[in-house]
């Protein structure tokens, strides 16, 4: 399902997205050697709560956390746990949170301490291929041109974009359609339009692309052991233009 937002949909989804930014932020802060997984669930709860938003991801499909927390290898839906961050790992952390019905989702990765220059490139280009997507936006765009824009800035870089896992439609669900990959042609797929939003996420690996499901059955690591990054914004096509909302 595409739900069609409306000026007071909007208004929510901003809502929702500005608590969304607001714990990346603090995450960003906390995020340091020492730090466990389980200390920034902690904090996105109760900034989350303060913003009078639950979070999206818990319970959804059974997710037993806040966030998502996935170090390193890990390359999204990793599970808080009691790992406590090293100087020189890199954390991607995923939040989702919902204000009168609507959602707000966004993801960031953060280097701990001192990282080397080909880690600092990796988390760099991820961003700036989000980035790209997202100048793509508009309505009347095509779905294919926002994946072409970030596949050619992640693989420029020299790095690999996960295929198995997507982008999306955002609004009354946190996950609606249509689907937005982080690879395809410019000119492909469906159009945009006025009243949609979405997510633009990509997930890149310094290695190969492929992934493995753990048996845990939701932390999704790199095949390969290389390390991975995400970034990820949520989008809307308003009667006044294009709006990042997680900023
Ligand atoms: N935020 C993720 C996404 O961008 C979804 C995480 S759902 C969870 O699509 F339940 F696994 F946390
Ligand atoms: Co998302």
């Amino acid at each position: 399902m595409i739900t069609i937002k409306d000026d007071d949909g909007f208004a929510k989804m901003r809502t929702a997205s500005r608590a969304v930014a607001e714990v990346l932020a603090a995450l960003q802060e906390a995020s340091a050697p020492g730090v466990s997984m389980t200390d920034l669930d902690g904090i996105a709860a109760r900034i989350i709560r303060e913003r009078d938003c639950t979070p999206s991801f818990l319970g959804y499909h059974g997710y037993p956390a806040t966030i998502c927390t996935s170090p390193n290898d890990v390359i999204v839906h990793g599970i808080p746990d009691g790992y406590r961050l090293k100087d020189g790992d890199i954390l991607s952390v995923d939040v989702g949170a919902i204000y009168e019905g609507y959602h707000g989702d966004a993801a960031r990765t953060f280097a701990i301490g001192d990282v080397s220059d080909e880690v600092t490139k990796l988390i760099r280009a991820t961003e700036e291929s989000m980035q790209a997507g997202i100048e793509q936006v508009r309505a009347g765009a095509r779905i294919g041109d926002i994946g072409a824009a970030v596949q050619q800035v992640a693989e420029g870089a020299g790095f690999s974009v996960v295929r198995e896992y997507v982008g999306h439609g955002i609004g009354e669900q946190m996950h609606e359609e249509p689907q937005i990959p982080n690879y395809g042609v410019s000119g492909k797929g469906m159009k945009l339009k006025e009243g949609m939003a979405i997510c633009i996420e990509p997930m890149v690996n310094m290695g190969d692309w492929r992934t493995k499901l753990q048996d845990d059955g939701w932390t999704v690591t790199t095949a390969d052991g290389s390390l991975s990054a995400h970034f990820e914004n949520t989008i809307a096509i308003t009667a006044d233009g294009v709006e990042v909302m997680t900023d």
